[in-house]
């Protein structure tokens, strides 16, 4: 199932470029529903499988997206901790919190939003326009496909001055949603359903580890990338190459 999903996956990566595997992709869902049916106690099967549907629900067709989406939630709790290791005074703070408010934790849960907004692992934001648009240089008609690129806002300088910082406060004030084009979950009626999932248990990991572990940059000559520059923040960091120090508390 992992390797049909594997290569779903990267030949998903092409869109319309690549033809469609429809027997690859029957055949991995039909392992999906497989495990639906033998619903194994404690499981995410069988939790689906407990879970009220409509006969217009197609469980195996939801599953798919817990088993990839969750790789950008590990990525990007990894990119968090590597701005984490680079920033004592926050991690300390970040680390109070969890011990004494767990698992009420705004800090760990506006980094991992920062480490999505400095990092978005959703770039591309696809939408149809469902009415005709006025631009600078002409008008758009109604059905118009368009794509909403995040890292163009999310680092836009211009208008952002914390644009390429670690900035977590940004995330810890309630904003108007219309004025705040900072979108690593997409916005509005289109946004990621998996987003609180996903900030609880990385935010949930994350916690752990500070309670265990203290992090600093490794600075080693064995290191594969530069130390991060906290005021100058990279455009793409590899949640692979990048390395930190790790020592029990
Ligand atoms: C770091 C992790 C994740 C990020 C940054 C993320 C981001 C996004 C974004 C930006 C979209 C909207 C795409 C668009 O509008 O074109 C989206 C859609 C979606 N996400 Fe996530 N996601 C993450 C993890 C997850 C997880 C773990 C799940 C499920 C457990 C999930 C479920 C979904 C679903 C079902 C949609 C489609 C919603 C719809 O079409 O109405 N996501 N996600």
């Amino acid at each position: 199932m992992t390797n049909d999903l594997n290569q779903l996956r990267a030949r998903g990566n092409l869109a319309y470029l690549a033809p469609k595997h429809r027997k690859q992709r029957k055949r991995f869902l039909n392992s999906v529903r497989a495990y639906l049916n033998r619903a194994e106690p404690g499981s995410l099967a069988a939790m689906a499988a407990q879970t009220p549907a409509t006969e217009n629900t197609v469980p195996e067709q939801q599953l798919p997206q817990w088993l990839f989406a969750f790789d950008a939630a590990s990525w990007a709790a990894f990119r968090a901790l590597s701005l984490l290791a680079a920033d004592p005074v926050t991690t300390e703070a970040a680390r109070n919190e969890a011990v004494t408010h767990f698992p009420d934790v705004p800090l760990l849960r506006a980094t991992m939003l920062e480490s999505l907004r400095l990092w978005p692992t959703t770039p591309l934001i696809l939408r149809d326009t469902t009415e005709s648009t006025t631009w600078r240089s002409g008008s758009l008609a109604a059905g118009t496909s368009m794509v909403v690129f995040a890292p163009f806002f999310h680092r836009d300088d211009e208008t952002l001055a914390e644009a390429h910082r670690f900035t977590p406060k940004l995330w810890l004030t309630d904003r108007d949603d219309t004025d705040w084009p900072l979108v690593p979950f997409s916005g509005g009626p289109g946004l990621c359903p998996g987003r609180n999932v996903v900030l609880l248990t990385a935010s949930a990991v994350l916690a752990e580890l500070l309670d265990e572990h203290r992090f600093s940059p490794n600075n080693t000559s064995e290191a594969s990338a530069e130390p991060l520059n906290l005021h100058n923040l990279p455009g793409t960091l590899s949640p692979f190459s990048s390395s930190f120090m790790t020592r029990r508390r």
